[in-house]
């Protein structure tokens, strides 16, 4: 007998099951479970091996911010950092970026107190509707068609514009996750200046088309894997937004694709990654890169991480975007049809992280 494919039926009924039990990844691990259900398992050939191209440490550019709005040439050598970055990687890394310490630590520790509670206490926040401010759950696109489930739990909260009352985020992240969104918001804004200006246009460009009206932060808890060679932590995709930025702990796993290879983005302490998304690169006609990345399952953990996603949420999500018209010329006409980010959202996650980019289908 040859290996038949689970059909579509049983493997719904299947992600249906866990899903109900509202206890995500951690409820299995918490129960013991000491090899990964198939529902998790990914096909072996996902997991080439990391090469960081015989280089040293950090090959992802790691940009000092200290002194920015100060230094006028200080600015224009770190904006032509970025615009380089944001051509070849999509990735690059922030220090000194104005955010304390203490507010990071904070962070990923009111992240991990949320992931913590017992599972009756964080049921009440179990629940995939977009219209919450605040939701947990385990694989946002469980129902999407991706073939197999990512070893990872998370919640999401909406920030800007419409920050959330207090008393609809859970204590044990409430306090700090306002306090976070607030310092993101600031260096967002500043990241918009510094791409706007790294595309030639002025400062303002970015922001004045709506890109930072809209910030939204997804938590995740990678628990520790039993079998971290049959999973993923979060599989090969890109970011749907205009840019990420992403708090990860001392851990690692995470990598970005560049070309045949898997780069690990190695943690560095009280850095922030930023990485391009979907909509920046189809603004900007593919000159910056929305780059593929994933997060290897470990056998350690449990590895936190917090990724804010610039893009526009509630009325400003139904504004049309399409290549900046300044970017274009006889010889770079535009690769990409208009689309809203309410629209470009909604065919990503019913796409799932496939592997595949949503980006395709947008152009022309
Ligand atoms: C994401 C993501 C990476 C990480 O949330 O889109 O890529 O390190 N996260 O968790
Ligand atoms: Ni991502």
């Amino acid at each position: 007998m040859g290996t038949t494919k689970p059909d579509f039926d049983s493997v719904l009924r299947e992600r249906k099951a866990f899903d109900e039990t509202k206890a995500g990844v951690k409820g299995l691990v918490d129960a013991g479970v000491k090899s990964v259900p198939s529902l998790f398992h990914h096909q072996p050939h996902k997991f080439e091996k990391a090469s960081n191209l015989g280089n040293t440490r950090h090959i992802i550019p790691v940009i000092d911010l200290a002194g920015i709005s100060k230094d006028p040439s200080k600015r224009q050598g770190l904006v032509d950092i970025i615009k380089e970055a944001s051509e070849t990687w999509g990735f690059f890394q922030v220090v000194n970026h104005d955010i304390p310490v203490s507010v990071l630590e904070e962070m990923k520790n009111g992240v991990k107190r949320f992931h913590e509670l017992d599972t009756e206490a964080k049921r009440e926040f179990y629940s995939r509707d977009g219209l919450k401010s605040f939701v947990y759950n385990s694989n946002f696109d469980l129902y999407g068609s991706q073939p197999a489930l990512n070893w990872r739990d998370s919640f999401r909260c909406y920030l800007y514009p419409d920050t959330p009352k207090p008393e609809e985020i859970p204590v044990a992240c409430r306090d700090i996750l306002l306090e976070y969104g607030k310092h993101i918001m600031k260096l967002g804004t500043l990241l918009f200046e510094l791409l706007s200006e790294a595309l030639c246009l002025n400062p303002n460009y970015l922001k004045d088309m709506g890109c930072a009206e809209g910030l939204t932060a997804f938590c995740h808890y990678y628990p520790a894997c039993p079998q971290p060679e049959l999973t993923i932590g979060t599989s090969t995709h890109s970011d749907s937004d205009f840019f990420t930025v992403l708090l990860q702990d001392h851990i690692g796993g995470l990598q970005v694709r560049y070309h045949d290879n898997w780069i690990d983005i190695n943690p560095v302490p009280s850095a922030l990654v930023v990485n391009i998304g979907d909509l920046l690169q189809l603004i900007s006609n593919d000159r910056f890169k929305s780059a593929e990345h994933r997060v290897l399952a470990n056998d350690v953990g449990p590895r936190i991480s917090i990724a804010c996603f610039f893009r526009s949420v509630g009325k400003g999500s139904l504004k049309l975007y399409g290549p900046i018209r300044e970017l274009l010329s006889e010889d770079n006409p535009p690769k990409y049809r208009e689309t809203t980010v309410a629209g470009y959202q909604a065919y990503y996650v019913a796409k799932g992280l496939d592997g595949t980019s949503a980006l395709t289908h947008y152009r022309i």
